[in-house]
C-alpha cells in the first residue's frame, strides 16, 4: 500500500509539472495570427514615433546618417565597438573598391564593475584598450595625422549630430548613473586625449546602424538592420518626409536611417507571462524594454530559469530544491542554447548543465526532456516576435506585399523588389533553433510569393565595421556616394 500512495503521489506531482508547462505553451502561443497582430502594432508605433517626440515607446531616434557606405571609400579607419558583452576594437582598411574587408580585430570581455561604476573609469578603459591596439599595429599613437575613428555605442542616444549625442537611459547589464544624459562622443573624446591619441570621433552610431551599414556597402538592396545578441534593436532607412516630428529635415539624399530602439516596442497582443512579469519587475528596469525582454540573449536563459524554479517548488521531479535556481541570471543563454541542441538519446549534456550551472544533481530523463521542451518554447517565441517585428519594418517601409497588387489581383501579380536586411547578434548566429524559428515564422507571415523576395544578410562585425565604413563616408577624405 505504501508504495502504491508513493506512485500515486509522484504521478499527481507530474501532473502539476505537466501543467506548468502546458500553461506556459499557452501563454507563449504565437499564432501566425496573432504575430500579424504584432506586425500591424509595430507599424503603427512605428509612425506615432515618427510623428511626434514621446508619440511611442518606440523612440524612432534620428542618426544623421544619410548615406550608406557604397564601396569607394579610401584610407584606413578604426572603431570601437561597446555595448554587449564583449569590448571589441578594429582598423579597416578600404581600397577604394567593394572588397571582402577582412579588419584587425581584438576582442575582450568588459570588467562587470566597469558597467557599473563611474563613466571616466569605462572611458579610460576603452582609451587605454585603443591605444594598445593603436601601437600594436606600428601605427603611430601621437602621429601629426588624426585618425579617423567611429564609435558604436549601443544603447539609445538623442544624437545632436552624426558624432555627437547625449545617453538617453542605459539597457542591458550597463547602469553607470553619472552618464546618463552626458554627450557620449565628448567622453570618449576626452578619455582620448588623456592618453594622447590623436584621433577624432567622426561618428558616433548605434550597432544597428553599423550592421546596416556593413550590409549595405555589400549589397545595396539593404534597407534595415537587425541585431538579436545581448539585446535587441533595429533601424531601417527611412524618407525624411516621413520623419514628421523633425520637420524641416533636409538631406541630400532625401533619406535617414533612423534607430528604433525596437527592445522598448509595447503592445497587448505580446504573448506575455507571469515569468516575464517577475523578471521585468526584479530587474533595474522595470516597465523598459519589454520586448527585448522576450527576445534577447540577456534575457531568455532567466526565463527558463523561472520555468524551471517554478516546476522544483511545485514537485520534486528535480530531487531537493537548489538554491542557485533563486540566483538571477544563473543560466545564461549560451548553456540554453546548449541543452536546446542535445540530441542525445540521454540528454547527457542537459543532465551536465543542469547540475554544473543549476546545481541539480541525478535528473530523471523525463524532467531532462522537459527542460529542453521549455527551451524550446521560450525561443521559439522569441525568434517569431523577432520575425514579426522585421515584418513590422517591412509593413512600414511598404516591402511586405501589401498594396503592391497590379491589375490582375492575382497573388502572382505581387510586385515586391528584392529586399534585403542585415543580422548580426549571437542569438540568430550561434543558436540555430532560433534562426530556424525565425525563418519559419517569416514564412508564414509573409507567404511564399513574397518571402522570396526579402533576403537576410549576416553581417560579421557589422557593429565595428560599420562604424569604421561610417567613419570613411563622413571623413574629409572619404568619398561618398548616395543610394
Ligand atoms: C539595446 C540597446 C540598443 C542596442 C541593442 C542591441 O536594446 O538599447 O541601442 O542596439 O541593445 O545591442
Amino acid at each position: 500500500a505504501l508504495v502504491v500512495g508513493r506512485r500515486v503521489r509522484s504521478r499527481k506531482k507530474w501532473k502539476r509539472v505537466v501543467g506548468v508547462l502546458k500553461e506556459l505553451e499557452e501563454s507563449c502561443e504565437t499564432t501566425v495570427g496573432r504575430l500579424r497582430q504584432v506586425v500591424d502594432a509595430m507599424a503603427v508605433e512605428m509612425h506615432a514615433g515618427l510623428a511626434s517626440e514621446g508619440g511611442s515607446k518606440l523612440k524612432m531616434l534620428l542618426t544623421f546618417v544619410d548615406n550608406l557606405p557604397s564601396g569607394s571609400e579610401k584610407g584606413i579607419f578604426y572603431a570601437l565597438d561597446l555595448g554587449g558583452t564583449n569590448f571589441r576594437v578594429l582598423r579597416v582598411e578600404l581600397g577604394g573598391q567593394r572588397s571582402d574587408l577582412d579588419p584587425d580585430v581584438e576582442q575582450q570581455p568588459i570588467p562587470e564593475q566597469l558597467m557599473t561604476g563611474r563613466s571616466e573609469d569605462l572611458f579610460d578603459f576603452i582609451a587605454s584598450s585603443l591605444h594598445r591596439f593603436v601601437e600594436k599595429g606600428n601605427d603611430s599613437v601621437q602621429s601629426s595625422i588624426t585618425k579617423e575613428l567611429g564609435f558604436t555605442f549601443s544603447f539609445p542616444v538623442k544624437q545632436t549630430s552624426v558624432s555627437s549625442g547625449v545617453l538617453i537611459k542605459w539597457t542591458k547589464a550597463f547602469a553607470i548613473k553619472d552618464m546618463v544624459g552626458k554627450e557620449v562622443a565628448g567622453a570618449l573624446q576626452q578619455a582620448l586625449a588623456r592618453k594622447g591619441l590623436n584621433m577624432r570621433v567622426a561618428v558616433l552610431v548605434n550597432d544597428t546602424v553599423g550592421t546596416l551599414a556593413l550590409g549595405h556597402y555589400h549589397d545595396a538592396d539593404t534597407v534595415a538592420a537587425v541585431i538579436i545578441g545581448t539585446g535587441t534593436n533595429a533601424c531601417y532607412w527611412e524618407r525624411t518626409d516621413a520623419i514628421i516630428k523633425c520637420q524641416g529635415l533636409l538631406t541630400t539624399s532625401g533619406r535617414m536611417v533612423v534607430n528604433m530602439e525596437w527592445g522598448n516596442f509595447w503592445s497587448s497582443h505580446l504573448p506575455r507571462t507571469s515569468y516575464d512579469i517577475d523578471l521585468d519587475a526584479e530587474s533595474p528596469n522595470p516597465n523598459d524594454q519589454g520586448f527585448e525582454k522576450m527576445i534577447s540573449g540577456m534575457y531568455l536563459g532567466d526565463i527558463v530559469r523561472r520555468v524551471i524554479l517554478r516546476m522544483s517548488e511545485e514537485s520534486d521531479i528535480f530531487g531537493p530544491l537548489s538554491s542557485r535556481l533563486y540566483v538571477s541570471f544563473a543560466l545564461r543563454t549560451p548553456a540554453m542554447a546548449a541543452m536546446h541542441k542535445d540530441d542525445s538519446p540521454e540528454l547527457t549534456e542537459v543532465a551536465r548543465i543542469l547540475q554544473d550551472v543549476l546545481d541539480i544533481p541525478d535528473v530523471p530523463l523525463k524532467a531532462r526532456k522537459l527542460v529542453v521542451k521549455i527551451c524550446d518554447v521560450v525561443t521559439r517565441r522569441a525568434a517569431r516576435l523577432a520575425a514579426a517585428g522585421i515584418v513590422g519594418i517591412l509593413k512600414k517601409i511598404g516591402r511586405d506585399g501589401s498594396g503592391g497588387i497590379t491589375g490582375g489581383r492575382s497573388k502572382s501579380d505581387i510586385k515586391m523588389r528584392r529586399t534585403a536586411v542585415a543580422v548580426e547578434g549571437s542569438l540568430y548566429t550561434q543558436y540555430t533553433m532560433f534562426r530556424e524559428y525565425l525563418h519559419e515564422a517569416l514564412h508564414e507571415i509573409l507567404g511564399e510569393d513574397i518571402v522570396r523576395h526579402v533576403v537576410i544578410n549576416v553581417t560579421e562585425d557589422g557593429s565595428g565595421t560599420g562604424a569604421a565604413l561610417l567613419a570613411a563616408s563622413h571623413s574629409s577624405s572619404g568619398s561618398v556616394d548616395n543610394i
